[in-house]
């Protein structure tokens, strides 16, 4: 994470943040969903659509020439529409990508801490996501803290409880 920064998002980061959720579609190199069409699929587009709604909250990490490197969101899904990784309306889902060329030097990490020490700040009692179980973001996960609460044929819905965890 050397002269790498975090910033908060903003409205004019909603393109950016099409860029990581396709990222995170396409976290196996087998599969290759073009924006158009992640953007086509209600189930995907709904983690992103109008950004940023007034209950979004997202961070972005930034090289040093301020371009984005990754990013790191929540948004209230509701039982209407759920998530992938739905739990409850007060809940918020929890989507993180960074960009190919910045992959395993720590900002996916920090950017998840601080999303949740961000979400912690805002009193969000918890955060969930949806995570296909090969992914090795899985693992990440656990190892911060997040547990499986439920479990589908290929993915796992993990949750952070941040309520109940000391800072
Ligand atoms: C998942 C993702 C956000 C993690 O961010 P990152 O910056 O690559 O991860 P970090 O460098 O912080 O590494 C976190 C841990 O994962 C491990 N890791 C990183 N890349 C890995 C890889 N390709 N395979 C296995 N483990 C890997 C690291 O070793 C590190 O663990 P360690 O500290 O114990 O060594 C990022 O890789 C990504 O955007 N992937 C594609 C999109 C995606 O899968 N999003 C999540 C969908 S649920």
């Amino acid at each position: 994470m050397t002269d790498l920064g975090i910033r908060a998002a903003t409205p004019a980061d909603s393109e950016f943040l099409v860029d990581m959720l396709v990222e995170a579609v396409n976290w196996m190199p087998e599969r290759n969903w073009s924006r158009e069409q992640v953007l086509a699929n209600p189930a995907l587009a709904h983690y992103v659509t109008g950004w940023m709604q007034p209950d979004d909250f997202g961070l972005v990490a930034v090289d040093p020439g301020d371009r984005p490197v990754g990013a790191a969101w929540f948004r209230y899904l509701t039982a209407a529409d759920p998530g992938y990784g739905y739990v409850s309306d007060d809940v918020p889902e929890l989507t993180i990508g960074v960009v190919e060329t910045w992959r395993g030097r720590g900002v996916g990490r920090a950017l998840l801490r601080a999303v949740l020490d961000a979400a912690r700040e805002r009193g969000i009692p918890a955060v969930s996501l949806s995570v296909e179980r090969a992914n090795f973001a899985a693992r990440l996960y656990a190892a911060e803290g997040f547990r499986t609460v439920e479990s589908f044929e290929d993915a796992d819905t993990m949750r952070f409880d941040i309520a109940s965890r000391a800072q």
